[in-house]
């Protein structure tokens, strides 16, 4: 084939055959196919789409790029559970737990954050001596023992999707829903895991805010999942507001252990519970009492044997900011808006996130938030902090929080944009 034609035809709205898409994944992972060709045939996907078997056909030509795992080893079942990512987003951290307490395995294997989305890795590696990286071996007992495992990606798994992405990241061409699909369902397929449960976001935080875009793209990758053997459902749900009180590393983590001590944000919880519930019943445990499990401590146990695995002390501090900047209510009334997006912005500028892949994260950056919305504030009430070691980033921080919350009067409208689980698909 020649890359050009492919190119022409896709510009063109034509439709590319299995052979035409496994040699360009091929040739593209071998580095035949050069980044600027490959830039052009990203930006005819994003503009044009790509067809039902056109799809399917990139997904499984991702896959093939690189290595795949198998469970079958494994004396328990397989789980997973993916986000496409949000503000506040800590979900993994007590969900995997607390689905492995019910004698499940979790290979949850998790990324970086990028820009204004946080990373379950970075997350994790505010606790002192905690380790992302794990050889197959590890992984593998780790599973069977313990029953979760969080950690990073191997190199193998995949390797064309780690090339395209980066390209996508620097050329405008992530947000497409082919590209999103395969990319995410060609990492889980290759994992092996037997069941995934999808966390689609829509809304101000999400990759994708137009809530019908993200049904689309959960409807493609619930399709990807089935027809390669992977029992797949998704939850449609709201990124609008940052989810729970913590936006940042450390003190996501420190949340994260509230919830698996049996407390916690009520909407933290309840994505936690729903979560967990699909993933169990994928597994074959449709009535698992998961409240239970949070409240006796099972699921904090679990934790606990997790984290000491891969080397961190469940029970050490974790690390606090050198300055804090407090905002307090300007007036009394009610929390009427609370825009994901802004925060996840100004916890990045905090020094939460990076801006590239090979920036460090200050595990202490953050923000912690006093009233959500629907709450009813007082005059000179604390309503969120910001933290950072470095407090000249308090400024940008704050100007990415202009006009990004408000306070108005009993009665007004709060603007939330709906429940926090709008829908479920599979
Ligand atoms: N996450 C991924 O892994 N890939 C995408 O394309 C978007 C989000």
């Amino acid at each position: 084939f020649d890359v050009v034609d492919l190119i022409r035809t896709k510009r063109d709205r034509g439709e590319l055959g299995t052979e035409q898409i496994n040699w360009m994944i091929d040739a593209y992972t071998r580095g035949y196919i050069a980044d600027e060709q490959m830039a052009a045939m990203t930006m005819a996907i994003f503009l044009n789409g790509m067809g039902r078997s056109e799809i399917r056909d990139l997904t499984l030509a991702m896959i093939a790029s690189g290595e795949t795992m198998n469970f079958d080893s494994l004396s328990k079942p397989t789980t997973d559970k993916h986000s496409t990512g949000g503000v506040g987003d800590k979900i993994t951290l007590p969900l995997a737990p607390l689905v492995a307490s019910f004698g499940v395995a979790v290979p949850q294997l998790s990324g970086r954050g990028l820009g204004h989305t946080g990373g379950t890795l970075d997350k994790l590696e505010s606790i002192p001596g905690w380790r992302a990286d794990l050889t197959n071996e590890e992984f593998f007992s780790q599973l069977e023992s313990v029953g979760s495992v969080i950690c990073a990606a191997g190199a193998s798994l995949a390797p064309a999707d780690k090339k395209l992405y980066a390209l996508r990241d620097i050329t405008g061409t992530v947000e497409a829903i082919p590209l999103i699909a395969s990319s995410i369902m060609s990492k889980k397929i290759a994992e092996g895991t037997a069941a995934l449960v999808l966390d689609v976001k829509f809304g101000s935080g999400a990759f994708l805010q137009d809530p019908a875009r993200s049904r689309e793209l959960a409807e493609t990758m619930v399709r990807l999942g089935t027809d390669a053997g992977v029992s797949t459902v998704a939850l449609l749900t709201n990124m609008n507001v940052p989810l729970g009180l913590a936006i940042g590393n450390a003190n996501e983590v420190r949340e994260s252990v509230e919830v698996l001590a049996g407390g916690g944000p009520a909407d933290v919880i309840e994505l936690t519970i729903a979560l967990a519930r699909e993933m169990l019943a994928l597994a074959g445990q449709p009535d698992a009492d998961v409240e239970s499990a949070l409240r006796d401590g099972r699921a904090m146990d679990t934790w606990r044997a997790m984290i000491t695995a891969q080397g961190g002390d469940p029970d050490a501090a974790l690390p606090t900011a050198r300055e804090t900047h407090v905002v307090t209510a300007p007036r009394s009334g009610v929390l009427v808006e609370q825009q994901a997006l802004p925060f996840g912005i100004a916890a990045w500028r905090l020094g939460a996130g990076r801006a590239r892949k090979r920036d460090p994260v200050q595990h202490a950056s953050g923000i912690d938030l006093h009233a959500k919305p629907g709450d009813t504030v007082t005059a000179g009430q604390p309503l969120f902090t910001l933290s950072a070691d470095e407090p000249e980033r308090f400024a940008r921080a704050l100007e990415s929080l202009e006009g990004s919350w408000r306070i108005g009067d009993e009665g007004d409208e709060v603007l939330t944009g709906g429940p926090l689980i709008a829908d479920r698909i599979g």
